[in-house]
């Protein structure tokens, strides 16, 4: 099965509600090519404005991160079903910035990927290593046990049900992106282990994205790596523009 490329935008707290459906609209005005899909991860508040001007469009909408539970006491979290309320089918977990500042660990972040798939919601799972982790020839170590303990008795029939999101640390809002043969080297070797933990078919299906600071200027060379299937995209993704020209990668 081809993996169809995914170019999400992630766009973290940097938006109020009404810049964030004026963006949406200039995102979804395109031009958005066939065979592509279009993602977008406003913050909590704005899910439902974005949800209503995604409707129709074809471009999935994302909460940044999801609660296993649909209700009760937790108090700051996103419900899966407010999400799918707002129209949203897919959710990034175990991003970087939830790891680094608000010390998400490995548990709770499969916990969070195992409640969402519950709720037929699709996981993007966000691993990577820190500059230090690299440096200390570290990576594929930390991306397994990532890997491993986030996937943890999870368990899915075809690699259309999860994505996972290869982000180096060092590369996030950094304007320092892993080459592109860095980028395939690790998606390489994600592949490799996704085939242990589920199976060879499963792992061929399932969509590895890479981000860390995408650009227009990178995104080509990126995408056209064999491992590369989609871009989550950062401080590019806040600009309809350049978001665009994203999405229209080239390939080469
Ligand atoms: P930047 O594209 O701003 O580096 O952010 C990447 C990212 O964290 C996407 O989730």
């Amino acid at each position: 099965m081809e993996r169809i490329p995914l170019l999400a935008g992630n766009w973290k707290m940097f938006t109020t509600v009404a810049e964030a459906t004026e963006l949406a609209r200039a995102i979804a005005a395109g031009p958005l090519p066939d065979g592509r899909q279009v993602l977008l991860a406003p913050s909590a508040p704005a899910l439902t404005a974005v949800g209503d001007v995604l409707s129709g469009t074809g471009i999935e909408l994302a909460s940044q991160n999801i609660c296993w539970e649909e209700k009760g006491a937790f108090t700051g979290e996103i419900s899966p079903l407010l999400l799918k309320e707002a129209g949203g089918t897919m959710a990034i977990i175990g991003h970087s910035e939830r790891r680094q500042i608000f010390a998400e660990d490995n548990d709770l972040i499969n916990k969070r990927l195992r409640g969402a798939l519950g709720y037929d919601i699709l996981p993007i799972l966000c691993i990577g290593e820190t500059l230090e982790e690299r440096e200390e020839n570290a990576t594929m170590a930390v991306l397994e046990k990532q890997l491993r303990q986030g996937l943890d008795q999870v368990t899915i029939t075809t690699g259309d049900q999860l994505i996972v999101a290869y982000e180096p640390v060092w590369a996030i809002g950094t304007g320092k992106t892993a080459s592109a043969a860095q980028a395939q080297e690790t998606h390489g070797f994600c592949r490799t282990l996704l085939a242990d933990i589920f199976d060879k078919a499963i792992a061929q299906q399932i969509r590895i994205l890479y981000g860390g600071s995408v650009n227009p200027a990178n995104v080509d060379e990126l995408m056209n790596q064999t491992d590369v299937d989609g871009a989550l995209v950062g401080g590019a993704a806040l600009k309809a523009e350049s978001f665009l020209r994203i999405i229209n990668f080239k390939t080469l």
